[in-house]
C-alpha cells in the first residue's frame, strides 16, 4: 500500500507548496527513485501552474502533478494506490472555526493520509493560526488512533532566519510543544533564495553538497525519510 503524506497549515505562505515540490523532486530521483505523484488539492493550483512553465515539450517529468478536488481524490484513491508508492498532498486546508475537527474539509483529505507535516513560520499572527491548526489535527489524530492507518503529525520550522527575534520566539514555543509530546522535526529549513526559486523538477538533494542551502535540505530530507521508515 502506498504511503500518503500531506503537507498542511491553514496559514498561507508558510511554504507548503515549496516543500512539497522540493520533497517530490528529490524523492522521485536518484538516490531514492521512488514512484510518486503529487496531488495538488489547493484551488490555487500553484504547483500545477508552476510545472506547466517548467518543461520543454519533449521532456518527461520525474513525477506527475495531478490537480484533484477532495472528492476526485477520494474516487481515485485505489488507482493512485496501485500506481504509486508515495503520494504527496499539497492541501489548502483552511479551517472553518464553526465546525468541529470531524467536520472540517481538510479532515476528509487527512482521513487517507498516513502523515501530516505542518510547516511553522515565525511572524505576526502566524504562530497562532498554526497552533490552532495543530490542535484540530491532533483531535483528528485521536479520532484515527485505533484505525488500521493511524495519522502521524509532525511539525517543522520553515524559512528559519538566524538572529531574528521572531524566530527565537518560535523555537522556544516549539520546544514547549515538544515537551508536551508533540512531534517536531529537529532540522529546520532555513530561508534561502535557492528554496524560494525551487522548481518542481530539480532535486536539491546532495549529500556531498558544499552549497549551504542544498546541505540544509539534504539533512532535512534525510530526517523526513527516517520518519517514513520508522513505521
Ligand atoms: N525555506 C524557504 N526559503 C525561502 N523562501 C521560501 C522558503 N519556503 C518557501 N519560500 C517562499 O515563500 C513563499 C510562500 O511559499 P509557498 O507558496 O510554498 O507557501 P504555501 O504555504 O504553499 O502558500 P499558500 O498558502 O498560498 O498555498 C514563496 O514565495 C516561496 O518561494
Ligand atoms: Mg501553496
Amino acid at each position: 500500500m502506498s504511503k500518503i503524506i500531506a503537507f498542511g497549515n491553514q496559514k498561507g505562505g508558510v511554504g507548503k507548496s515549496t516543500v512539497v515540490a522540493m520533497t517530490a523532486s528529490a524523492l522521485s530521483q536518484a538516490p531514492f527513485d521512488i514512484r510518486l505523484c503529487v496531488v495538488d488539492c489547493d484551488k490555487q493550483k500553484s504547483l500545477v501552474e508552476a510545472r506547466s512553465f517548467e518543461l520543454e515539450e519533449d521532456e518527461t517529468p520525474p513525477y506527475p502533478i495531478l490537480a484533484l478536488t477532495v472528492e476526485e481524490f477520494q474516487n481515485q484513491i485505489h488507482e493512485l494506490d496501485k500506481a504509486y508508492d508515495l503520494i504527496l498532498l499539497d492541501t489548502a486546508g483552511r479551517l472553518d472555526n464553526n465546525k468541529s475537527a470531524a467536520e472540517q474539509e481538510i479532515t476528509k483529505l487527512l482521513l487517507y493520509a498516513d502523515y501530516l507535516f505542518i510547516p511553522f513560520r515565525a511572524g505576526s499572527f502566524n504562530l497562532e493560526a498554526s497552533l490552532e491548526y495543530l490542535k484540530v489535527t491532533l483531535e483528528l489524530q485521536t479520532l484515527r488512533k485505533d484505525k488500521p492507518r493511524p495519522l502521524q503529525v509532525w511539525g517543522f520550522v520553515n524559512m528559519y532566519k538566524d538572529r531574528s527575534k521572531t524566530n527565537a520566539f518560535l523555537v522556544s514555543e516549539i520546544d514547549q510543544l515538544r515537551n508536551q509530546g508533540i512531534a517536531f522535526m529537529l532540522c529546520r529549513l532555513r530561508n534561502y533564495t535557492l528554496f524560494e526559486e525551487a522548481d518542481t523538477v530539480t532535486s536539491l538533494y546532495d549529500v556531498n553538497a558544499s552549497n549551504k542551502a542544498k546541505l540544509n535540505f539534504t539533512v532535512w530530507l534525510n530526517e523526513l525519510v527516517k520518519i517514513l521508515k520508522n513505521d
